[in-house]
């Protein structure tokens, strides 16, 4: 199978580069400390501290020949991976996505994997996200650790309120860091998902699902063999009840954010999780998750198991009986009368 190389336009970090530029200079020239200026330079210069240049004291290489913006923004994205020896060298692009950009990396010893795959989310992917108020509903804000941010800080909630520019960051950390906790939740529970190794502030460092040629392609572009695909099918509704019993949705799940590599699955792309306690249209938004993936076994020839029946409606009834019996009469009727905005039905 090949490689999942897509034509880039980057043109939007560009802007992005500069309006961060701009930002930086209004905001604390004077107190920088001496190691952090190096960020502040012209443009042509942190390019060329990209290349094989002796004086980059960074020690960050890159296979991977970026275009101009895009050199930009990955060093500025990937380089606290490469400072907690998580990365060594960026080697090459995987998908340059409208969302997310993710890169076959080398990985630092540290990790004990040879490979890594590091997801750089676009500057303006969650101010872009459709109906991204139906996936904020009953969700915490998490900050760059990943930990609640109490209602109680005032300058955050102000930020966020006012949609300022540090308002913008704290947001797009926190779906980030929604991604990152829920990888840990799943891996450590041992579901099917990437091991997730770190963040930075716009970047997610995960197990590489492939090899040093070819990353592995996503379900929607795999025909399945008839001796794997009900057991596939299997291991997809068993992630998709061990997010339940952490009382997770996924949220945009189908056969696009499902992995196929020998024989294995892997589930992928966690930012828009929601919660089956707080958001009033999970079940609605389950329901679209499995409809999705049930189509796309369906169109395989599998017919499913008595335990996970290859049916949309039987195995709502399945999870519902196991997860949403905790829910109160009147909340889960509520949740059965919630419809999703038409827009997201595609
Ligand atoms: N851990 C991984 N190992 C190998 N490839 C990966 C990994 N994670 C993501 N990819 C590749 O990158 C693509 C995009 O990743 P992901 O689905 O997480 O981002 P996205 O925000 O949905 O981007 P897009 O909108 O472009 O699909 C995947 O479809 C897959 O081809
Ligand atoms: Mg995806």
């Amino acid at each position: 199978m090949s490689t999942f190389l897509y034509d880039d336009t980057f043109d939007e970090y560009e802007d992005a580069f500069n309006a961060r530029q701009i930002r930086r200079a209004e905001r604390r020239p004077k107190k920088l400390k001496p190691d952090k200026r190096a960020h502040d330079k012209p443009v042509k210069d942190i390019i060329g501290g990209l290349s094989d240049d002796p004086s980059d004291t960074t020690g960050f290489s890159m296979t991977y020949q970026p275009s101009q913006f895009e050199a930009v923004w990955l060093k500025d994205s990937l380089h606290p991976l490469f400072d907690k020896a998580i990365i060594m060298d960026v080697l090459a692009s995987i998908k340059g996505g409208k969302e997310a950009s993710v890169y076959r990396c080398e990985a630092h010893p540290a990790t004990g994997a040879h490979l890594v795959a590091a997801k750089v989310y676009r500057p303006r992917m969650f101010r872009n996200l459709r109906n991204d108020a139906m996936y904020k509903e009953g969700r915490a804000m998490l900050n760059s650790s990943g930990k609640l941010i109490k209602e109680s800080d005032m300058r955050v909630m102000k930020a966020l309120a006012q949609k300022s520019t540090y308002g913008d960051q704290v947001a797009h950390t926190s779906w980030l860091m929604h991604e990152m906790n829920t990888l840990n939740l799943l891996y450590e529970d041992g579901a099917r998902v990437p091991r997730p190794y770190g963040t930075a502030l716009n970047a997610i460092a995960m197990d590489y699902i492939g090899d040093e040629h070819t990353a592995a392609p996503p379900l929607s572009h795999v025909t399945l063999d008839s001796h794997e695909r009900t057991g596939l099918f299997v291991d997809v509704m068993r992630t998709v009840d061990t997010m339940l019993k952490h009382r997770l949705v996924h949220g945009d799940l189908s056969a696009f954010n499902i992995l196929y590599w020998r024989g294995q699955i892997t589930v992928i792309d966690f930012p828009q999780v929601v919660s089956i306690d707080s958001n009033s249209v999970a079940l609605k938004i389950l329901e679209r998750d499995v409809q999705r993936v049930c189509e796309y076994f369906a169109d395989q020839g599998v017919t499913g198991t008595s335990a996970y029946p290859c049916d949309p409606v039987a195995l709502m009834d399945g999870f519902r009986r196991r997860h949403f019996r905790r829910l109160s009469r009147y909340r889960e009727a509520d949740f059965s009368r919630a419809t999703l905005p038409e827009d997201v039905e595609d």
